[in-house]
């Protein structure tokens, strides 16, 4: 048996993958985790900013990357059926372009998820963001059954509120974290499921291909069921 079929039956989050056109989302093996890791050290962001909550972006180019590698290794094994954390390689032309995560706590309870992204600098204001948003979104509400999905991002970020607004979410508030010492305000988007469903259709053209998805039976299966009919 391959390697990645024994894996993914072993660890069925390994086989998910959600794709449209030149774009997907997939497992981060460890081969694309080291071009990721790389991509991470050539810069994400400018150093007068920080988008991050934890500023694991800053250091030198080797430091940045181990940290995309520890954080990676540490999050994989983080499933079970009330929650569970995956991220994503985000793949452009099969390219390595970023990473995207989708994240649920009391998942049974509250069939919520949370996104979190970035991409490599030389892969944003393309347009990639807004895709992979979408897609992950897809893969939320249309493969796992969510019953809402929420977002947010500093008041100064700029891209990633313009993603949250393009894709549909709705504001939900805005309150202070603490980022390198400084209290700064942070938007909360929203996204209930009925809002999903009226802005599916806008998502697929803007996808521009059909979505292919895999891997989503076995995987919902190690998850609990979601309290969206309740
Ligand atoms: C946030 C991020 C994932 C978005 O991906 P992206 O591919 O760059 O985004 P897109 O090209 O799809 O869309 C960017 C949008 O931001 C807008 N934008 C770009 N710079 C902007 C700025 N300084 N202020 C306001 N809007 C801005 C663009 O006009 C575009 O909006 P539009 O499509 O409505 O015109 C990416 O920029 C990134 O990785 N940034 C660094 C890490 C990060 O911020 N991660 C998120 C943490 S919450």
């Amino acid at each position: 048996m391959p390697h990645t079929d024994a894996l993914a039956r072993l660890w069925p989050a390994s086989a998910v993958s959600v794709k449209a056109g030149d774009l997907e989302l997939r497992w981060i093996d460890d081969e694309v985790l080291v071009h990721l890791a790389e991509l991470a050290g050539r810069g994400i962001h400018d150093p007068e900013v920080m988008p991050f909550e934890h500023p694991w972006s800053r250091g030198t180019a080797e430091e940045v990357a181990r940290r995309v590698l520890t954080y990676q290794w540490g999050i994989r094994s983080r499933v079970s059926p009330d929650a569970f954390a995956l991220e994503f390689a985000v793949l452009h032309d099969g390219i390595p372009a970023g990473v995207q995560g989708l994240t649920a706590n009391e998942w049974p309870v509250l069939g919520r998820v949370t996104t979190g992204s970035w991409l490599g600098r030389a892969h944003q204001g393309r347009g990639i963001g807004t895709r992979m948003r979408m897609l992950a979104l897809h893969l939320a509400f249309e493969g796992l059954g969510a019953r809402e999905a929420t977002s947010g991002a500093f008041v100064d970020n700029g891209p990633s509120n313009a993603v949250s607004r393009r894709v549909g979410y709705e504001p939900d508030g805005a309150f202070h974290v603490a980022r390198e010492g400084v209290a700064v305000l942070h938007n909360r988007f929203v996204m209930s499921r009925d809002r999903w469903e009226s802005l599916r259709g806008d998502h697929a053209t803007a996808l521009g291909a059909p979505i292919e998805m895999r891997g989503v039976g076995g995987f919902s299966a190690t998850i609990s069921s979601t309290p969206r009919d309740n």
